[in-house]
């Protein structure tokens, strides 16, 4: 369906955004505040209006008064979220932001739009369709579904995907992947690893950060990347999203030691912690028999709040750091690297 065809269908067809429409009373709540993007990791990577809670509802309010209509940039836009309900718990109104974000996204799906934004999406070329990223998903984003005579492929759940990433951590085919520009790809998170420790020669430490476990001073950021000397500071969308090679990857440039800071057992919004803490046991395994030092990786919890005991944390570890001096068997590390 054509881009003419789709408005057509919005408007004419009855479609009418009939999920999004019964939000009408709480998106006319939302008195533009700004409190739903001071955490917004999205608003910190993009710095768009749109790329705003607040941006995003007036979009929606747009569309369903007719007085928008949805271009591909739009929906872009709708299906870039993380879910982590930073701006639901901030907002002065209360208004449930992302409630009304995934009835927003039913409603454009059922008009025909493609849609990309943060949700995953899976190559058929690469895909073996062997389930492991199927259970990997707590909101049941992924399933396998047949395609034909013994034929399966996975299916995503665009609506439920909420762009966490921790699938394509988990994929050993490297089949699922999500788009550039949200600073959430593998390639961008070793990207952001490498000009940390290229830019300043001083750091230590690579912190991953859940984006739940808010550091202090994040909110007051422009980025969701800190640079606090001697570390720097990575905000993820789980700790289940920090894949090994980005560990070894950290190292490999020249860090002294990484941490990974998660939100406690149960407290995890997309039940990763469990699976990063035996990745990590395993990391640890794997530095011993190159003759590093494990306590060079360090994983610990803290839950949303807990940002003084995290600040300290950190700089217990930077402190451990500094008494262990800089790694010196990294010609091991590199061929492990490949
Ligand atoms: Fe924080 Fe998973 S959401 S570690």
């Amino acid at each position: 369906m054509g881009l003419l065809g789709k408005i057509f269908y919005i408007r004419e067809k009855g479609n009418n955004f009939k999920r999004s429409k019964k939000w009408e009373g709480e998106l006319n709540k939302c008195i533009r505040c700004g409190y739903c993007y001071e955490l917004c990791p999205l608003f910190k990577t993009n710095n768009w209006e749109s790329d705003t809670p607040r941006g995003k509802l007036l979009l929606i309010y747009g569309m369903i008064t007719g007085e928008i209509e949805p271009t591909q940039g739009i929906v872009d836009k709708i299906f870039q979220c993380f879910y982590c309900k930073n701006c639901s718990d901030n907002c002065s109104a209360g208004v449930p932001v992302t409630d009304i974000l995934t009835d927003a996204r039913a409603d454009l799906i059922e008009a025909g739009f493609e849609v990309e934004g943060t949700i995953v999406k899976v190559d058929e070329d690469l895909c073996s369709v062997c389930g492991v990223c199927v259970p990997v998903c707590k909101y049941e984003a992924l399933s396998i579904e047949e395609k034909g005579k013994d034929q399966h492929e996975i299916i995503v759940d665009k609506v439920e995907c909420r762009g966490c990433g921790l699938c394509v951590s988990a994929c050993p085919s490297g089949a699922i992947s999500q788009k550039d520009g949200c600073e959430i790809t593998l390639p961008e998170l070793h990207m952001k690893v490498s000009n940390l420790l290229k830019e300043n020669k001083d750091m230590k430490a690579i912190v991953f950060c859940c984006n739940w476990s808010l550091f202090p001073g994040m909110q007051l950021s422009e980025s969701p990347t800190l640079v606090k000397t001697p570390y720097g500071l990575i905000v993820s969308m789980c700790s289940g999203r920090v894949a090994p090679e980005l560990v070894l990857n950290a190292f490999e440039e020249g860090a002294w030691g990484v941490m990974v800071a998660g939100c406690p057992p149960e407290e995890c919004d997309h039940d990763g912690n469990y699976k990063t803490r035996r990745r990590l046991v395993l990391l640890k395994n794997v530095l011993k028999e190159l003759n590093i030092e494990p306590e060079r990786i360090k994983l610990d919890w803290f839950s949303t709040g807990e940002s003084a005991k995290l600040s300290k944390a950190i700089d217990d570890f930077v402190k451990k750091l500094e008494k262990l001096g800089p790694i010196k068997k990294m010609e091991a590390s590199k061929k492990f690297g490949g």
